[in-house]
């Protein structure tokens, strides 16, 4: 089907991938958990997750939906196999995980409420074929979030020529693999494009003041250095930003697009 930039089995250092997904999902999980809310996720939901990774925002999708069900659809075999296992409870109507791309989902027609897809669309070459598959399973009146991020949303301030070195060499490693690291300006357009309505983008920030700066370097650049494979000396580079972010000399800002709509 389509491989796309994020080979889970090819990434080299697997344990930390599986634990910078972990942060990632945990430092945010309550400001999260009302985004969901906000963009329609009810609590009897049949609800879809495209690209579940290991699990741990499918167990945040449980939680908020424990009356319905939930299909977590991911391609890596190892990722797929984790899922049951980080999901502490599942949905009364059942948790269903499918080894499978969002390209081609293994679901018929209307059958899901609301999908979320997060961090994904970075990485699929045809990020616009998964928008149509999910337009297709969704019932009317269903719901799609898209959560991504954008490049032009990173900031540090002073700038690092390391970070620029880091982002212009992984955009352009990612971008020959069939992802696209500037994805977030483009999800309305590929929601409208797919047929969706009421289609409204926002753009939540996460700065070095918010979050401890350990997980948002690794939100912000540890899957970058794994694409690197050690180009950079990426623990030197943490080392000296630290320094700097706590004694207030350093700012570090990004930005993460939140895009939804409707089927009409
Ligand atoms: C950065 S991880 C994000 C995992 C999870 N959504 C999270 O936020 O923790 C990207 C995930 O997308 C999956 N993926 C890549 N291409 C995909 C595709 N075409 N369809 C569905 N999932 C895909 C990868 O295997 C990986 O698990």
């Amino acid at each position: 089907m389509t491989t796309g930039s994020y080979r889970f089995e090819q990434l080299g250092d697997a344990s930390f991938q599986t634990e910078r997904l972990y942060q990632q999902s945990q430092a945010i999980r309550g400001m999260e958990a009302g985004i969901l809310r906000a963009s329609g996720l009810g609590p009897a939901h049949d609800v879809l997750e495209v690209g579940s990774g290991p699990g741990f925002v499918s167990d945040l999708l449980a939680e908020l939906a424990p009356e319905g069900s939930l299909h977590a659809v991911e391609p890596s075999p190892t990722l797929a196999a984790q899922i049951r296992d980080n999901v502490r409870q599942a949905p009364a109507r059942g948790l269903f995980v499918h080894q499978a791309f969002g390209n081609a989902l293994p679901l018929g027609d209307a059958q899901i409420d609301f999908a979320y897809a997060r961090f994904v669309l970075q990485h699929v070459p045809t990020p616009q074929s998964v928008v149509r598959e999910v337009h297709r399973v969704l019932r009317p009146g269903g719901r799609f979030c898209a959560v991504d991020s954008d490049d032009g949303l990173v900031i540090f301030h002073p700038q690092e020529p390391r970070v620029e070195q880091l982002l212009r060499d992984a955009q352009s490693i990612q971008a020959g693999q069939g992802g696209d690291r500037f994805i977030g300006r483009k999800l309305q357009a590929m929601l409208a494009d797919a047929g969706f309505v009421n289609v409204r983008s926002r753009v939540l920030s996460l700065t070095s003041s918010e979050l401890p700066f350990q997980v948002l370097f690794n939100i912000l650049l540890g899957y970058k250095a794994a694409l690197l494979g050690g180009a950079v000396d990426v623990r030197a580079l943490h080392q000296d930003l630290a320094e700097r972010v706590a004694t207030g000399r350093q700012l570090v800002a990004a930005g993460v697009f939140i895009v939804s709509g409707e089927k009409a």
